[in-house]
Protein backbone atom coordinates (compact mmCIF):
# COMPACT_ATOMS: atom_id res chain seq x y z
CA UNK A 1 0.00 0.00 0.00
CA UNK A 2 0.76 3.19 -0.63
CA UNK A 3 2.30 6.27 1.60
CA UNK A 4 -0.74 8.30 3.03
CA UNK A 5 -1.27 11.09 5.44
CA UNK A 6 -3.71 13.05 7.72
CA UNK A 7 -4.80 16.82 7.60
CA UNK A 8 -6.61 17.64 10.71
CA UNK A 9 -8.37 21.26 10.60
CA UNK A 10 -8.74 22.95 13.40
CA UNK A 11 -11.14 25.95 12.43
CA UNK A 12 -10.69 28.34 15.23
CA UNK A 13 -8.45 31.93 15.41
CA UNK A 14 -8.38 34.72 17.98
CA UNK A 15 -9.18 37.52 15.25
CA UNK A 16 -10.31 36.86 11.45
CA UNK A 17 -7.53 38.50 9.02
CA UNK A 18 -9.27 40.34 6.74
CA UNK A 19 -6.99 38.82 3.82
CA UNK A 20 -8.09 35.54 5.26
CA UNK A 21 -10.65 33.07 2.78
CA UNK A 22 -9.42 29.90 5.14
CA UNK A 23 -12.58 28.01 6.99
CA UNK A 24 -12.41 30.16 10.06
CA UNK A 25 -14.34 30.88 13.18
CA UNK A 26 -13.49 33.27 15.81
CA UNK A 27 -12.34 31.62 18.98
CA UNK A 28 -14.83 32.24 21.90
CA UNK A 29 -14.79 31.49 25.38
CA UNK A 30 -17.91 28.56 25.00
CA UNK A 31 -15.83 26.93 22.17
CA UNK A 32 -16.88 23.06 21.96
CA UNK A 33 -13.58 21.69 21.80
CA UNK A 34 -14.64 18.47 23.64
CA UNK A 35 -17.46 18.09 21.18
CA UNK A 36 -14.69 18.75 18.22
CA UNK A 37 -12.31 16.02 19.71
CA UNK A 38 -14.84 13.46 20.02
CA UNK A 39 -15.89 14.40 16.12
CA UNK A 40 -12.11 13.99 14.55
CA UNK A 41 -11.95 10.81 16.96
CA UNK A 42 -14.69 9.33 15.37
CA UNK A 43 -13.96 10.75 12.25
CA UNK A 44 -10.19 9.29 11.92
CA UNK A 45 -11.64 6.13 13.05
CA UNK A 46 -14.55 5.73 10.51
CA UNK A 47 -12.32 6.57 7.26
CA UNK A 48 -9.28 4.41 8.13
CA UNK A 49 -11.59 1.46 8.69
CA UNK A 50 -13.93 2.12 5.83
CA UNK A 51 -10.75 2.64 3.94
CA UNK A 52 -8.73 -0.02 5.25
CA UNK A 53 -6.00 1.90 5.81
CA UNK A 54 -2.90 0.51 7.23
CA UNK A 55 -1.16 2.71 9.76
CA UNK A 56 2.37 1.52 9.18
CA UNK A 57 1.76 3.49 6.10
CA UNK A 58 1.01 6.36 7.47
CA UNK A 59 3.91 9.37 6.73
CA UNK A 60 2.82 12.64 7.92
CA UNK A 61 -0.04 14.52 10.22
CA UNK A 62 -0.51 18.12 9.89
CA UNK A 63 -2.83 20.09 11.85
CA UNK A 64 -3.77 23.23 10.22
CA UNK A 65 -5.99 26.06 10.22
CA UNK A 66 -7.48 28.21 11.25
CA UNK A 67 -4.80 28.63 14.29
CA UNK A 68 -4.04 24.70 15.49
CA UNK A 69 -1.85 26.33 18.18
CA UNK A 70 -5.07 27.34 20.33
CA UNK A 71 -6.00 23.88 20.38
CA UNK A 72 -6.14 22.34 23.98
CA UNK A 73 -3.02 20.24 23.95
CA UNK A 74 -5.15 16.99 25.06
CA UNK A 75 -7.29 17.66 22.13
CA UNK A 76 -4.04 17.56 19.80
CA UNK A 77 -2.33 14.55 21.72
CA UNK A 78 -5.83 12.75 21.66
CA UNK A 79 -5.41 12.97 17.72
CA UNK A 80 -2.13 12.05 17.37
CA UNK A 81 -2.28 8.74 19.69
CA UNK A 82 -5.41 7.94 17.67
CA UNK A 83 -3.10 7.51 14.88
CA UNK A 84 -0.63 5.68 16.51
CA UNK A 85 2.11 7.30 15.03
CA UNK A 86 5.99 5.51 13.92
CA UNK A 87 9.26 7.23 15.22
CA UNK A 88 9.66 8.66 11.45
CA UNK A 89 5.97 10.21 11.01
CA UNK A 90 5.93 14.28 10.25
CA UNK A 91 3.64 15.60 12.12
CA UNK A 92 3.09 19.44 11.76
CA UNK A 93 1.26 21.72 13.39
CA UNK A 94 0.87 25.49 12.49
CA UNK A 95 1.51 27.81 15.28
CA UNK A 96 0.37 31.07 15.68
CA UNK A 97 3.71 33.40 17.40
CA UNK A 98 1.04 35.07 19.80
CA UNK A 99 -0.37 31.72 21.21
CA UNK A 100 3.21 30.34 22.33
CA UNK A 101 4.88 29.43 26.05
CA UNK A 102 7.26 27.30 26.75
CA UNK A 103 5.43 25.00 28.72
CA UNK A 104 2.67 24.58 25.41
CA UNK A 105 5.75 24.64 22.98
CA UNK A 106 7.27 21.55 25.08
CA UNK A 107 4.04 19.75 25.66
CA UNK A 108 3.78 19.98 21.73
CA UNK A 109 6.95 18.44 21.31
CA UNK A 110 6.36 15.65 24.17
CA UNK A 111 3.57 14.35 22.27
CA UNK A 112 5.88 13.72 19.06
CA UNK A 113 5.42 17.06 17.11
CA UNK A 114 9.02 17.41 15.13
CA UNK A 115 7.86 19.93 12.67
CA UNK A 116 6.49 23.48 13.59
CA UNK A 117 4.87 26.20 10.99
CA UNK A 118 5.15 29.73 12.46
CA UNK A 119 3.14 32.41 10.82
CA UNK A 120 5.42 35.58 11.03
CA UNK A 121 4.28 36.81 7.63
CA UNK A 122 6.63 39.85 8.23
CA UNK A 123 9.04 40.98 10.51
CA UNK A 124 8.34 44.70 10.16
CA UNK A 125 5.72 45.98 12.86
CA UNK A 126 4.10 48.53 10.19
CA UNK A 127 3.31 45.55 7.39
CA UNK A 128 2.09 43.28 10.59
CA UNK A 129 -0.35 46.22 11.18
CA UNK A 130 -1.40 46.06 7.44
CA UNK A 131 -2.08 42.51 7.40
CA UNK A 132 -4.35 42.93 10.41
CA UNK A 133 -2.16 40.70 12.87
CA UNK A 134 -2.39 41.10 16.54
CA UNK A 135 1.24 39.46 17.24
CA UNK A 136 4.22 41.78 17.78
CA UNK A 137 7.10 41.44 15.36
CA UNK A 138 9.23 40.36 18.47
CA UNK A 139 6.62 37.23 19.22
CA UNK A 140 8.07 36.02 16.27
CA UNK A 141 11.79 35.59 17.56
CA UNK A 142 10.52 34.30 21.22
CA UNK A 143 8.47 31.69 19.57
CA UNK A 144 11.50 30.36 17.61
CA UNK A 145 13.67 30.50 20.53
CA UNK A 146 10.57 29.08 22.74
CA UNK A 147 10.66 26.06 19.68
CA UNK A 148 14.54 25.45 19.48
CA UNK A 149 14.65 25.09 23.63
CA UNK A 150 11.83 22.34 22.93
CA UNK A 151 14.20 20.94 20.76
CA UNK A 152 12.15 21.51 17.65
CA UNK A 153 15.10 21.25 14.33
CA UNK A 154 12.47 21.44 12.01
CA UNK A 155 10.57 24.81 11.74
CA UNK A 156 8.66 26.35 8.75
CA UNK A 157 8.04 30.48 8.81
CA UNK A 158 4.98 31.84 6.61
CA UNK A 159 5.97 34.92 5.53
CA UNK A 160 3.47 37.22 2.43
CA UNK A 161 4.75 39.63 0.23
CA UNK A 162 3.15 42.10 -2.23
CA UNK A 163 1.97 43.02 1.13
CA UNK A 164 0.05 47.60 0.33
CA UNK A 165 3.17 49.52 1.21
CA UNK A 166 5.40 46.42 1.24
CA UNK A 167 8.75 48.33 -0.27
CA UNK A 168 11.34 46.10 -2.06
CA UNK A 169 13.56 47.74 1.12
CA UNK A 170 10.93 46.15 3.27
CA UNK A 171 11.01 42.41 1.61
CA UNK A 172 15.68 42.76 1.67
CA UNK A 173 15.18 43.76 5.47
CA UNK A 174 12.70 40.35 5.67
CA UNK A 175 14.95 37.67 3.82
CA UNK A 176 18.14 39.14 5.71
CA UNK A 177 16.10 38.23 9.15
CA UNK A 178 15.47 35.23 7.55
CA UNK A 179 18.71 33.95 7.05
CA UNK A 180 19.86 35.29 10.30
CA UNK A 181 16.90 32.92 11.51
CA UNK A 182 17.77 29.96 9.35
CA UNK A 183 14.41 28.17 9.93
CA UNK A 184 15.09 24.51 8.23
CA UNK A 185 11.81 25.90 5.25
CA UNK A 186 10.40 29.49 4.49
CA UNK A 187 6.98 29.64 2.75
CA UNK A 188 6.04 32.89 0.92
CA UNK A 189 3.30 33.69 -0.60
CA UNK A 190 2.15 36.89 -2.59
CA UNK A 191 -0.82 38.40 -0.95
CA UNK A 192 -3.87 36.88 -2.79
CA UNK A 193 -7.24 39.33 -2.59
CA UNK A 194 -9.78 36.26 -2.40
CA UNK A 195 -13.34 37.11 -3.21
CA UNK A 196 -15.96 38.66 -0.22
CA UNK A 197 -12.69 39.43 1.91
CA UNK A 198 -11.97 42.90 3.28
CA UNK A 199 -9.08 43.16 1.49
CA UNK A 200 -10.91 42.65 -1.48
CA UNK A 201 -13.86 44.80 -0.93
CA UNK A 202 -10.89 47.57 0.40
CA UNK A 203 -9.24 46.86 -3.31
CA UNK A 204 -12.52 47.52 -5.24
CA UNK A 205 -13.07 51.02 -2.64
CA UNK A 206 -9.49 52.02 -3.64
CA UNK A 207 -9.04 51.87 0.39
CA UNK A 208 -5.89 49.57 -0.65
CA UNK A 209 -3.44 49.94 -3.74
CA UNK A 210 -2.59 46.42 -4.90
CA UNK A 211 0.91 46.16 -6.03
CA UNK A 212 1.43 46.52 -9.63
CA UNK A 213 2.59 43.08 -10.96
CA UNK A 214 5.91 44.22 -12.49
CA UNK A 215 6.79 44.93 -8.96
CA UNK A 216 5.20 41.57 -7.45
CA UNK A 217 7.28 39.74 -10.02
CA UNK A 218 10.65 41.39 -9.26
CA UNK A 219 9.84 40.65 -5.64
CA UNK A 220 9.64 37.02 -6.51
CA UNK A 221 13.19 37.32 -8.33
CA UNK A 222 14.22 39.10 -4.91
CA UNK A 223 13.02 36.53 -2.70
CA UNK A 224 14.73 33.45 -5.02
CA UNK A 225 18.10 35.37 -5.32
CA UNK A 226 18.39 35.61 -1.86
CA UNK A 227 17.02 32.56 -0.49
CA UNK A 228 18.97 30.46 -2.84
CA UNK A 229 21.97 32.25 -2.08
CA UNK A 230 22.02 31.18 1.52
CA UNK A 231 21.39 27.43 0.39
CA UNK A 232 17.69 27.09 0.14
CA UNK A 233 16.63 24.59 -2.30
CA UNK A 234 13.21 26.69 -4.46
CA UNK A 235 11.27 23.27 -4.30
CA UNK A 236 7.87 24.97 -5.27
CA UNK A 237 6.74 28.19 -6.51
CA UNK A 238 5.98 29.35 -2.94
CA UNK A 239 8.21 26.97 -1.12
CA UNK A 240 12.27 27.01 -0.19
CA UNK A 241 13.90 24.20 1.85
CA UNK A 242 17.25 24.02 3.64
CA UNK A 243 18.52 20.14 1.64
CA UNK A 244 16.53 17.51 2.97
CA UNK A 245 13.52 19.51 4.90
CA UNK A 246 11.12 19.96 1.97
CA UNK A 247 7.74 19.62 3.78
CA UNK A 248 5.70 15.72 3.53
CA UNK A 249 2.60 16.94 3.88
CA UNK A 250 2.78 19.40 1.01
CA UNK A 251 4.58 17.44 -1.54
CA UNK A 252 1.75 14.46 -0.78
CA UNK A 253 -0.76 17.28 -1.33
CA UNK A 254 1.09 18.00 -4.84
CA UNK A 255 1.90 14.57 -5.98
CA UNK A 256 -1.92 13.67 -4.88
CA UNK A 257 -1.18 10.95 -2.76
CA UNK A 258 -4.11 9.87 -0.22
CA UNK A 259 -4.22 12.48 2.47
CA UNK A 260 -7.34 11.89 4.92
CA UNK A 261 -8.73 15.36 5.39
CA UNK A 262 -9.99 15.58 9.41
CA UNK A 263 -12.12 18.51 10.87
CA UNK A 264 -15.39 20.76 9.74
CA UNK A 265 -14.49 22.41 6.14
CA UNK A 266 -11.56 19.87 5.34
CA UNK A 267 -10.79 18.07 2.06
CA UNK A 268 -9.77 15.10 1.70
CA UNK A 269 -8.51 13.00 -1.29
CA UNK A 270 -8.05 8.65 -1.35
CA UNK A 271 -5.90 7.64 -4.11
CA UNK A 272 -7.06 4.49 -5.37
CA UNK A 273 -4.35 4.13 -8.41
CA UNK A 274 -6.48 4.30 -11.78
CA UNK A 275 -8.83 6.90 -10.14
CA UNK A 276 -9.76 9.05 -6.95
CA UNK A 277 -12.02 10.57 -4.73
CA UNK A 278 -12.16 14.07 -3.17
CA UNK A 279 -14.42 15.63 -0.90
CA UNK A 280 -14.85 18.34 1.30
CA UNK A 281 -16.48 18.25 4.66
CA UNK A 282 -19.18 20.15 6.12
CA UNK A 283 -17.82 23.84 7.25
CA UNK A 284 -19.83 24.64 9.90
CA UNK A 285 -18.69 23.24 13.31
CA UNK A 286 -22.06 22.35 14.77
CA UNK A 287 -23.10 20.85 11.94
CA UNK A 288 -19.95 18.94 11.75
CA UNK A 289 -19.42 18.08 15.26
CA UNK A 290 -23.61 16.76 15.47
CA UNK A 291 -22.63 14.56 12.22
CA UNK A 292 -19.91 12.61 13.40
CA UNK A 293 -20.90 12.35 16.87
CA UNK A 294 -24.38 12.45 17.34
CA UNK A 295 -25.58 10.45 13.80
CA UNK A 296 -21.53 8.68 13.48
CA UNK A 297 -22.32 8.57 9.79
CA UNK A 298 -20.04 10.00 6.83
CA UNK A 299 -21.08 13.63 6.36
CA UNK A 300 -19.59 15.58 3.79
CA UNK A 301 -20.52 18.76 2.01
CA UNK A 302 -19.71 17.38 -1.78
CA UNK A 303 -17.69 14.58 -3.12
CA UNK A 304 -16.54 13.58 -6.63
CA UNK A 305 -14.88 11.30 -8.51
CA UNK A 306 -11.84 11.75 -10.63
CA UNK A 307 -11.09 9.65 -13.38
CA UNK A 308 -7.37 8.75 -14.90
CA UNK A 309 -7.55 11.72 -17.05
CA UNK A 310 -8.92 14.12 -14.25
CA UNK A 311 -6.03 13.23 -12.48
CA UNK A 312 -3.27 13.47 -14.63
CA UNK A 313 -4.49 17.20 -15.48
CA UNK A 314 -4.10 17.51 -11.43
CA UNK A 315 -0.51 16.07 -11.35
CA UNK A 316 0.44 18.44 -14.65
CA UNK A 317 -1.32 21.95 -12.65
CA UNK A 318 0.45 20.82 -9.84
CA UNK A 319 3.78 19.76 -11.45
CA UNK A 320 4.57 23.01 -13.31
CA UNK A 321 4.67 24.99 -10.13
CA UNK A 322 7.29 22.27 -8.69
CA UNK A 323 10.75 22.08 -9.50
CA UNK A 324 10.80 18.40 -9.60
CA UNK A 325 7.72 18.81 -12.34
CA UNK A 326 5.64 15.85 -14.01
CA UNK A 327 5.90 12.65 -15.55
CA UNK A 328 6.32 12.90 -19.12
CA UNK A 329 3.06 11.95 -20.99
CA UNK A 330 3.18 11.20 -24.69
CA UNK A 331 -0.63 12.83 -24.89
CA UNK A 332 1.39 16.34 -24.69
CA UNK A 333 4.14 16.05 -26.78
CA UNK A 334 3.35 18.96 -28.76
CA UNK A 335 3.04 21.54 -25.87
CA UNK A 336 5.76 20.50 -24.25
CA UNK A 337 8.07 20.74 -27.24
CA UNK A 338 6.60 24.63 -27.70
CA UNK A 339 7.31 25.45 -24.29
CA UNK A 340 10.94 23.73 -24.05
CA UNK A 341 11.98 25.58 -26.98
CA UNK A 342 10.05 28.80 -25.22
CA UNK A 343 12.97 27.79 -22.53
CA UNK A 344 9.45 27.78 -19.67
CA UNK A 345 10.09 24.12 -19.39
CA UNK A 346 12.86 21.24 -20.07
CA UNK A 347 13.14 17.40 -19.78
CA UNK A 348 15.18 15.07 -17.58
CA UNK A 349 15.20 12.19 -16.16
CA UNK A 350 11.79 11.13 -17.86
CA UNK A 351 9.85 14.34 -16.48
CA UNK A 352 8.99 18.20 -17.37
CA UNK A 353 10.11 20.81 -15.32
CA UNK A 354 9.35 24.26 -15.56
CA UNK A 355 12.69 26.76 -15.66
CA UNK A 356 13.15 30.04 -13.54
CA UNK A 357 11.24 31.41 -15.81
CA UNK A 358 8.17 28.73 -16.17
CA UNK A 359 7.75 28.92 -12.54
CA UNK A 360 7.31 32.38 -12.74
CA UNK A 361 4.04 32.02 -15.19
CA UNK A 362 3.36 28.66 -13.44
CA UNK A 363 -0.69 29.29 -13.62
CA UNK A 364 -0.49 30.21 -17.39
CA UNK A 365 1.91 27.04 -18.40
CA UNK A 366 -1.07 24.91 -16.08
CA UNK A 367 -3.44 26.59 -18.73
CA UNK A 368 -2.44 26.01 -21.57
CA UNK A 369 -1.18 22.15 -20.63
CA UNK A 370 -4.36 21.40 -18.68
CA UNK A 371 -7.14 22.54 -21.37
C1 LIG B 1 -3.88 28.61 6.96
S1 LIG B 1 -2.78 29.87 7.27
C2 LIG B 1 -2.44 29.19 8.84
C3 LIG B 1 -1.43 29.85 9.67
C4 LIG B 1 -1.92 30.76 10.77
N1 LIG B 1 -3.31 30.73 10.93
C5 LIG B 1 -1.45 32.15 10.45
O1 LIG B 1 -2.15 32.84 9.72
O2 LIG B 1 -0.40 32.50 10.94
C6 LIG B 1 -1.35 29.44 6.32
C7 LIG B 1 -0.63 30.58 5.66
O3 LIG B 1 -1.31 31.02 4.50
C8 LIG B 1 -0.86 32.31 4.17
N2 LIG B 1 -2.02 33.09 3.73
C9 LIG B 1 -3.25 33.11 4.26
N3 LIG B 1 -4.06 33.92 3.53
C10 LIG B 1 -3.30 34.43 2.53
C11 LIG B 1 -3.56 35.34 1.45
N4 LIG B 1 -4.75 35.89 1.26
N5 LIG B 1 -2.55 35.62 0.60
C12 LIG B 1 -1.34 35.06 0.77
N6 LIG B 1 -1.03 34.21 1.77
C13 LIG B 1 -2.00 33.91 2.64
C14 LIG B 1 -0.20 32.90 5.42
O4 LIG B 1 1.19 33.01 5.20
C15 LIG B 1 -0.49 31.85 6.47
O5 LIG B 1 0.51 31.77 7.43
S1 LIG C 1 -4.70 33.58 11.70
FE1 LIG C 1 -4.34 32.46 9.77
S2 LIG C 1 -6.11 31.15 9.47
FE2 LIG C 1 -6.63 32.63 11.10
S3 LIG C 1 -7.70 34.25 10.04
FE3 LIG C 1 -5.55 34.84 10.10
S4 LIG C 1 -4.66 34.00 8.17
FE4 LIG C 1 -6.65 33.03 8.49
Amino acid sequence: MKPWGVYIHVPYCSAICPYCDFNVYRLKKNTDWDGLKRAYLQEIKLRIKDEGLDLSNLVSIYFGGGTPSLAPVGLLKACIDALQPAQHVEITLEADPQTFTQERVDAWYSMGMRRLSTGWQSTHPEILKKLGRLHRAEQAWDALAMARAAGFTNINVDLIFAVPGQTEEHLAVDLERMVQAKPQHISIYALTYHTGTPFDRWRASGKLRQTPEETELAMMRQIQTALRASDFEHYEVSNYAQPGMRSQHNQMYWRGATVLGIGPGAHGLMNYGDHARRWENHRDVAHYISAWTKDAMFSVAWEEDLDAQKMLIERIACGVRQKDGFALSPHLDCQIAALCAQGLMFIEGGRVCPTDRGMEIADLLASTLCC
